[in-house]
Formats: structure tokens, sequence, C-alpha cells
């Protein structure tokens, strides 16, 4: 049976791309979602397309007033709220040599403090209903390699690993549990560049299963992390790549010891 029929959740940056794709899925598995997102347009759209199992708040991670109302729309629109997912992102792609000081502090705001200050809201409110709860953070394959000319998005990444196992290691004893996916390449707004046919044929060359991934990929890892299959999985970050991170070997002359 589906973990999700009338338990709720609430996804940052649920607007676009996977986050999107997450909050369709959970409404399609019976749940409800409160989308929560700076894109005002494109969240109100997609809540309107959920009908009365979606709902929209105007969030910007960045601002802990914005996270609490998150939460209070989860508990005024469904009556209580069990699963957080951080999906957030704001770009400021440039080789660090150029990057501003203000594009450091505000991509580490949206990506880095915008999951903490979401999580921390979330985990205080089941904490205060002694209720259980389930948080899937969006890492990236680029915390674990640093991705050149991305700004501070490595960092950013890296930090939401280590923030998402000490999470679940001080909040496993509330019955919440915290794990992180690491999408690799996935086809979303975010990456327009995949529109170049040279780019788009590299990186399909690059991943062993030879495909991009598609924002469905990733909401079905998310989804099991959420649901009640998981429930001895805490701490853990799981990647969903294709296979392209333990590739550095095929790039490597000389592999033959006959
Ligand atoms: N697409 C990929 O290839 C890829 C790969 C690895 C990781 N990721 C991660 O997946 C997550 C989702 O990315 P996506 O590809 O769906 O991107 P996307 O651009 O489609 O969605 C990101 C959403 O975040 C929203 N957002 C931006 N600033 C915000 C803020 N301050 N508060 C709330 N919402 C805000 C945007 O409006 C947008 O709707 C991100 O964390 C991203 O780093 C994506």
């Amino acid at each position: 049976m589906s973990s999700f029929i009338g338990k709720t959740a609430i996804i940052t940056g649920g607007a676009s791309g996977i986050g999107q794709r997450v909050a369709e899925d959970i409404v399609a598995q019976g749940g409800n979602v409160v989308i929560g997102d700076v894109n005002v347009a494109l969240g109100k759209k997609l809540a309107s397309k959920l009908g009365s199992h979606g709902s929209f708040v105007e969030l910007d991670v960045s601002r802990g007033a914005d996270c609490s109302l998150a939460i209070e729309t989860a508990v005024s629109t469904f009556g209580g709220v069990n699963f957080l997912v951080n999906s957030a992102i704001r770009m400021a792609a440039k080789p660090l040599i150029e990057l501003s000081e203000t594009d450091w502090r505000k991509t580490l705001d949206v990506g880095l403090t915008g999951t903490f200050l979401m999580s921390q809201a979330f985990a205080r409110h089941l904490n205060k209903k002694g209720s259980p709860g389930a948080i899937v953070n969006i890492s990236s394959i680029g915390a674990q390699h640093p991705y050149g000319g991305s700004g501070p998005y490595s960092a950013v990444k890296a930090g939401v690993t280590l923030l998402t196992e000490q999470m679940a290691i001080e909040w496993a004893e509330h019955g919440i549990r915290v794990n992180a996916l690491a999408p690799g390449t996935i086809e979303t707004p975010l990456t327009t560049y995949l529109k170049d046919p040279e780019v788009r044929e590299s990186r399909t060359r690059a991943v062993p299963l030879q495909r991009i991934g598609q924002p469905a990929d990733i909401s079905n890892g998310v989804l099991y992390l959420l649901s009640d299959s998981a429930s001895w999985v805490t701490a853990t970050t799981l990647t969903v790549d294709g296979g392209v991170t333990k590739t550095l070997f095929n790039y490597l002359k000389g592999r033959g010891w006959s």
C-alpha cells in the first residue's frame, strides 16, 4: 500500500523540474503537497493542476519566517505535515575567481541555509506534535566532485550532505529520518545546456546507462526514501546518476594487465 495516502509533503522549489515531478508523483500516490517556491506563477499553476491535493505558498527558503509559514499552510490546508523535500536552488555559475561576494552569500543562503531553516521548522513542528516524519534533501553528484565553473554549487551540496547526516543523527530519537539524494545530469529548466546537441550527445555518452536522467528517475528515489520501505534508512545519500560517477577508469589508458 502507498505510504502517501492521506499524508502531506512540503516541497521547496516544487514549482519546477525535480520538485514538480515529486509533487505530481506524491499526489498520484494519494498524498497532498504544499508547493513552496519563489516562482509564484509556476507554483500556482502546478497547484491548480493538482486540484484539492495541491496547495501553493510563496516561499523563500532563505527566510525563516517563510519556512514557518509553509508549515502553517500545510497544517491549515491539510491538517498536518509528514514529509519534507528540499529541492530549491539558486545558481551563480561562474569561475570562483570571478564570483562576487553577493553571489557566494546568496547561493549559500538558498541552497544550504535554506535547507537548514526549512528542515528545522519541520522538525520543531513534528517534535511539538510528537509525530514522526521524513526529509529528503536534493544534493548532487557535485557534492562529491568539484564542479568547475559552477560557483559555490559544489560547496553548497557538500554542505547539504553533512547537514543531512547531522540532522539524521540528532533527530532519529524523534522518529525523523533524514536522507539525501544526489542526482547526475537531469533534464529540467536548470539544465538548458542540454538543448545544445553536442553537449547532450557528449553527456549521454559519458553515462554508462547511455541516457540523460529525467525528473521521474529522481522522484522514484525520493519517494522510496520518504516511504515506509525505507523505515531503517537514515543519514545516507542515494546517488542516482546512471553510473557516471564511477567511470574514472574509463578515461585512463592502460587498463590491461595481461
Ligand atoms: N537538474 C539537474 O541536472 C540536477 C542535478 C543535480 C542536482 N540537482 C538539484 O535538484 C534540485 C532541483 O533542481 P531542478 O533541476 O529541478 O531545477 P529547477 O530550476 O527546475 O527548480 C528549482 C526551483 O527552485 C526554486 N527556487 C529558487 N530559489 C528559491 C528560494 N529562495 N526559495 C524557494 N524556491 C526557490 C526555483 O524557482 C525553481 O522552481 C536542486 O537542488 C538542484 O541543485 C539538479
